[in-house]
């Protein structure tokens, strides 16, 4: 008679020893993935989640505003349709400028022989260029004021996008500036372009004073403080993309309200935060998280560093275009470096399609190396 309670008893270290295990190997697994953001799951409160449950259906975590929902469903469709096929694809070259463009020459040189390919359009945001070359006439288009850092860099940005956009044989929509020169001939660049559906937008995360210190609260609900990112502006898109660009009104509006010179007794520039931030949230398979043009900051001035004639050698040029890692360094005092090789389609290739930023007087010099390697 007694042995069955004898059996009951020794039972119950057993149960309580499985617990123990099921509830540590619990909290390895929370130790090895650590719970970051998964906005696909919640188990009480949102931030105890694990791996192990991003199969549950995705759960709005807020409400959104009539606006944002409006915006939202707009990009979903925008993102899933297929891409319109063209059977004369062209890639629309946009120059946001202040008024002339000191390289147009060797842009001439660049799109000689591919008419038909590209198309220009030139935003001048002081005064009306006088073109040289014949390519370029015809090609401005209605163009604000633009201040440096504030938001009406991106209108002007915009306002390229929709002209561009007009034809639709324009699938790619790239940004350049009056100091942007190209580091390749039209064909590598244009199938660099065209053979991908990814967009070069840069985008990263920087924890520094330069990053996300210059978020604003005030950007709640619709931008959260870690989906802020930063980035060049110097943009190279899909069709795809650029539409995405004029669908959205929502996020838009909260960086032309927030993120301006200023705020908050901080300065935040729209034209480095918005892109970046839209498309981390939205579509960051979507984007290389690079930008196709190289800049160079390691001087780690205000400006990025400028190339005069006697810097302007084959070497440089040479060394620029076989550049196949992207760097970012973070702004904290950690300076953490982020290196990350550049993958198109899947392969490491170079990096950089165009360069900035060069004095007008290189043109001679940059026409010759041109001619000479290209
Ligand atoms: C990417 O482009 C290729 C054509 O180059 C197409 O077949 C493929 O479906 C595209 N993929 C996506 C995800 O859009
Ligand atoms: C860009 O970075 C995001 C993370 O922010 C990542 O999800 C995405 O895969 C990256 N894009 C590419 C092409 O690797």
């Amino acid at each position: 008679m007694p042995a069955p309670r004898h059996r009951a008893r020794s039972r119950r270290p057993l149960w309580i020893i499985a617990m123990i295990l099921l509830v540590c190997t619990m909290l390895i697994v929370l130790y090895v993935y650590p719970p970051q953001r998964y906005s696909a799951c919640y188990l009480m409160s949102s931030h105890v989640c694990s791996p192990l449950m991003e199969w549950l259906p995705p759960v709005r975590t807020r409400v959104y505003s009539d606006d944002e929902l409006a915006a939202r469903v707009v990009i979903r469709d925008i993102l899933s349709a297929p891409a319109v096929e063209s059977k004369n694809p062209k890639i629309a070259f946009m120059f946001l400028t202040a008024g002339s463009l000191p390289f147009e020459k060797l842009w001439e040189k660049f799109f000689q022989g591919h008419e038909g390919r590209f198309s220009i359009y030139v935003h001048a945001s002081t005064e009306k260029p006088l073109h040289v070359s014949p390519l370029f006439i015809g090609t401005d288009i209605h163009s604000e004021k633009v201040s440096w850092g504030k938001i009406s860099m991106v209108e002007a940005e915009k306002r390229l996008l929709v002209n561009a956009l007009q034809d639709t044989d324009n699938q790619h929509f790239v940004l350049l500036s009056d100091s942007c020169v190209p580091l390749h001939n039209f064909d590598y660049v244009y199938n660099y372009l065209t053979g991908t559906n990814i967009s070069f937008i840069d985008c990263f995360e920087d924890p520094g004073p330069h990053g996300t210190g210059r978020y604003s609260e005030n950007m709640l609900p619709e931008i959260e403080k870690e989906d802020f990112r930063k980035g060049a502006q110097w943009f190279s898109i899909k069709r795809q993309h650029a539409l995405l660009i004029l669908a959205d009104g929502v996020y838009y509006t909260k960086f032309k309200l927030y993120c301006r010179p200023g705020m908050e007794g901080r300065n935040c520039y729209s034209d480095e935060h918005y892109l970046p931030t839209l498309f981390h949230m939205v579509d960051p398979g979507g984007i290389a998280n690079w930008s196709v043009t190289h800049v160079d900051w390691s001087e780690g001035k205000w400006h990025p560093k400028a190339y005069r004639t006697r810097d302007v050698t084959f070497e440089l040029l040479k060394n620029i275009a076989s550049i196949d890692e992207s760097i970012h360094v973070t702004s904290d005092l950690k300076k953490v470096v982020q290196k990350r090789p550049c993958l198109w389609n899947g392969m490491k290739r170079p990096c950089y399609l165009f360069a900035r930023k060069f004095y007008p007087e290189a043109l001679d010099n940059l026409m010759q190396l041109y001619s000479n390697s290209i």
